[in-house]
């Protein structure tokens, strides 16, 4: 168990890069994971943005995939079942449009068996007001008031790093009642065909994951610990044990492997078998003794 932390351990894999874990059963012992968080779901389902919706830039992916789910219903009765049968965490990842749907959601989550957390994501730069709640601090906090009202789960609010202001929102979320904050979603980006005069997307923009964000990530992780009292997830780039500990030392207490997911989908379960040997380079008994001292 991890200090204000639900997990096991605290390497999580990413929403949206894990499926619904199904597809990645048979290529390592999930299990081992302290928790991973499936793609976001919303209270109806969603078509998602027109193809292509990835192209692969010089140094990360763009995508926009426009939060495509079948809808909360399905979520728990299709795709819970299995996730239950896992034996890690699972932190449900749930975007809203309103504090209305807070409620609804809320409601069904509590109740549907075999949730630990719920990941709130206000930051999918993808989808028409997809990222209001992330870049204006009161928004924020109503909606995640909201949400806490029903809940009596934990609920980590995972933010923008397209903002400035986000140590900002991240203390509205904290007064709100969030027991956590995740950092980072994407970052808002557009790749373009000059010879077609066409964006590469689809939808047009969309959001920038992998290495290429990694300092931005490193940056928002930073200003919100220095931020908030609750714990950070960081997010944003991290392959190896070397990304993992740099988040650590910058105030992460835990980290979500994403898009290394995709070429490299043992990234998680070797940053946890190096864990050890990283902590004790630094004479370090536990990740705790290193979370946010970064030296600045
Ligand atoms: C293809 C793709 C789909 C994603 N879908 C979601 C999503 O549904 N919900 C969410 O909160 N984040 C989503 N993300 C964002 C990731 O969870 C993560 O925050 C971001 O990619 C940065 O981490 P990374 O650089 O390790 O990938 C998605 C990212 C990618 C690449």
């Amino acid at each position: 168990m991890l200090k204000n932390l639900p997990f096991n351990n605290p390497i999580l894999t990413a929403s949206g890069t894990f499926g619904y874990a199904r597809e990645m059963s048979g290529v390592f012992e999930i299990s081992r994971l302290g928790g991973i968080i499936p793609k976001t779901v919303t209270l109806f389902p969603r078509a998602g943005n027109p193809p292509p919706r990835t192209f692969e830039t010089a140094s990360g992916l763009l995508n926009s995939i426009g939060l495509d789910n079948d809808g909360i219903d399905d979520f728990i009765d299709a795709k819970l079942p299995y996730l239950r049968t896992i034996g890690t965490k699972i932190i449900a990842s749930v975007a809203v449009k309103s504090s209305d749907e807070c409620l609804i959601m809320g409601e069904k989550l509590q109740t549907a068996e075999g949730i630990d957390a719920i990941e709130l994501n206000v930051s999918c730069p993808n989808v028409s007001g997809g990222v209001d709640f992330a870049g204006d601090p009161k928004l924020c906090e109503r909606v995640v008031s909201s949400f806490c009202r029903v809940l009596a789960l934990p609920l980590f609010v995972k933010l923008s790093p397209n903002f400035f202001n986000i140590g900002e929102v991240a203390k509205a979320a904290e007064s709100g009642g969030a027991s956590g904050i995740s950092a980072v979603n994407t970052c808002l980006g557009l790749a373009v065909d000059w010879r077609r005069r066409r964006p590469r997307l689809g939808n047009g923009l969309g959001g920038l994951s992998g290495p290429a964000i990694k300092p931005i990530a490193l940056r928002c992780v930073h200003q919100v610990f220095k931020a908030v009292k609750i714990p950070v997830i960081g997010i944003g780039g991290i392959e190896t044990i070397d990304d993992a500990m740099e988040f650590f030392i910058a105030g992460a207490s835990a980290i979500q492997i994403g898009t290394a997911n995709f070429f490299n989908p043992k990234a998680a379960t070797k940053i946890l078998d190096e864990l050890p040997i990283a902590l004790a380079e630094l004479k370090a008994k536990s990740i705790t003794e290193i979370i946010g001292t970064l030296d600045i």
